[in-house]
């Protein structure tokens, strides 16, 4: 995969997904593709896409975000004021737009304050833009979306303040460099679908870009198991204070 280490993947998902991939390049079988990708590289880009699993929605996991609107961000906006927000592997969005609304209701939010990074293009382009079907949107609690939408005929988007809180870059998260030191990072849904030793290695990268006393917000199925970090919601790991 052009730019990414497919070494570092589980192979089982992977398989699972070569028949989308196929649909998205327009090929037959693996032989067909791999003669199209050799003659025509930048068509890797859309293998890629196509390969990666990119299931998202707002709020998901009421659990996690009920813990983190009662608990965690109030006490983060308590100590740090407009708390930096980084979603890794965001995918279209909808993760770190409902982070977002959580803040401006603390009249916590600042322009390009946040910051969500992902390696599919396509999901990028879809978070820039931060419009969605109103199916999608019904995941947002209503009084968040009373705030925090304009609904279209047939699609939401969010609000002016909350569109602009945020930066969105392509970012390969397994081998490029950091923008830290982050209060709040949320990495959910990519570790299951990384090799236990890449794991290993993401979690102790992601545990370094927090500031102290910052949180990990990972998947329901993950686990960082790391000194310096403890358990203090659900799937909300605490960075250690500096001592
Ligand atoms: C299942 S989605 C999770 C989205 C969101 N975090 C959530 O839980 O709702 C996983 C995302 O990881 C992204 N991804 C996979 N490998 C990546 C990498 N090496 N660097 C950055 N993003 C990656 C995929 O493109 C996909 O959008």
């Amino acid at each position: 995969m052009a730019g990414l280490d497919p070494a570092g993947y589980r192979m089982a998902p992977l398989i699972r997904r070569l028949p989308a991939c196929l649909r998205a390049l327009r090929v037959p079988s693996i032989a067909v593709a791999k003669d199209l990708l050799t003659r025509q590289p930048p068509k890797l880009q859309l293998a890629i896409d196509a390969l990666l699993i990119g299931t998202s929605s707002f709020f998901r996991d009421d659990l996690v975000f009920e813990h983190l609107a009662d608990e965690v961000i109030p006490a983060m906006v308590a100590r740090t004021g407009k708390p930096r927000v980084w979603s890794a592997a965001c995918s279209n969005g909808m993760e770190l737009y409902s982070v977002a609304m959580m803040l401006a209701d603390h009249a916590a939010l600042s322009l390009k304050q946040l910051l969500g990074t992902d390696f599919r293009s396509e999901a990028i382009s879809e978070a820039e833009r931060g419009i969605y079907s109103p199916e999608a949107a019904s995941g947002i609690p209503p009084t968040l979306a009373k705030r925090h939408l304009i609904r279209g005929k047939a699609s939401v988007a969010v609000a002016p303040a909350i569109h602009a809180s945020v930066r969105w870059e392509c970012r390969d998260l397994l081998t490029d460099s950091d923008p830290g030191p982050w209060d709040m990072i949320l990495c959910r849904n990519l570790a299951i679908y990384l090799e236990s030793g890449v794991v290993a290695q993401l979690w102790k990268k992601l545990r370094a870009a927090l500031a102290p006393g910052g949180v990990l917000v990972v998947g329901k199925a993950e686990k960082p198991r790391l000194n310096g970090l403890t358990q203090v919601g659900p799937c909300i790991y605490r960075k250690h204070p500096v001592e």
